[in-house]
């Protein structure tokens, strides 16, 4: 799927996306999804950081170029990490510029409302799809206290309209609103010209997206309210782990049907 068929779906049928940080993933959600991303999440899902803040470019490089080997119809986006793009919009070229020479992706996932704006400008204009990403920024942990979902008070709510539709206006093709109260993600869905792609940001948004780990039981840390668990994969490895230690401990694994054996040996008898 293309970047201008992902914007062509404003107010159509919802866009469905997830992460995907390895080639395996990619493979088995491409068929079901619109678009896959190479979040910064991977820092804590797959990393095991407590925050996305130590994730770098070539960590995002190498897992882009991953997922790309394993996608065939989704589009497929990368993550700008933090400190790759905030210092200023040529910082920001340099780096969305290695992203997409490296990994073939189709475009770069950036933080920030308004401040931002220049930014996603100067990308935009020099062939670099850019999706906004606002409301609850994970980059922005620190100043912000906490991951807390926002748009709860009058000011915040405003706060982020501004930062949805600046980010629209310089070119985003689609805006992701993170932790955003309903109200507030439906009057920002109704008012942007792109999709929202809207992760605990309510079903008013244009598309959903949520990170695969927390979807399929892989990451248990902590589960965030607006996720829906599909299915408990993380257990499934336990109890796949224990059996197999079991079975070493017992010698009953390998079995010879599992052996190199010499030519005409029995692989059932002993
Ligand atoms: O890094 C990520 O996975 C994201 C999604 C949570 C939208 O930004």
């Amino acid at each position: 799927m293309s970047i201008p068929q992902i914007r062509n779906r404003k107010g159509a049928e919802p866009l469905v996306c997830l992460t995907a940080y390895t080639t395996q993933m990619a493979r088995r959600l491409d068929p079901h999804v619109d678009l896959l991303l190479v979040g910064d999440s991977l820092g804590m899902v797959v990393y095991g950081f407590d925050s996305t803040l130590p994730v770098t470019l070539d960590m995002m490089i190498a897992h882009g170029a991953a997922v790309m080997r394993g996608a065939e119809h989704a589009c497929v986006i990368v993550d700008l990490p933090f400190g790759s793009y905030q210092e200023s919009p040529e910082q920001a070229f340099r780096s969305a510029a290695r992203i997409m020479a490296e990994t073939g992706a189709s475009g770069v996932k950036l933080e920030g409302g308004a401040e931002m704006a220049e930014t996603v400008r100067f990308l935009t204009q020099r062939c670099i799809p850019v999706c906004g990403h606002v409301g609850l920024m994970p980059q922005a942990v620190n100043v912000a206290g906490g991951f807390k979902a926002t748009g709860r008070s009058e000011e915040e709510a405003r706060q982020v309209m501004r930062d949805a539709q600046a980010v629209a206006e310089a070119g985003a093709f689609a805006v992701v609103l993170e932790g955003t109260l309903e109200p507030v993600a439906a009057e920002i869905t109704a008012a942007l010209p792109v999709p929202t792609i809207g992760i605990g940001a309510s079903a008013a948004c244009d598309g959903q997206i949520l990170v695969s780990e927390d979807v399929f039981g892989l990451f248990s840390d902590f589960t965030p309210r607006f996720v829906k668990r599909y299915a408990d994969l993380g257990g499934q490895i336990s109890q796949a782990a224990e059996a197999y230690a079991q079975d070493v401990r017992a010698r009953r694994f390998p079995g010879r049907e599992h052996c190199f054996l010499p030519k005409g040996a029995s692989r059932t008898g002993s």
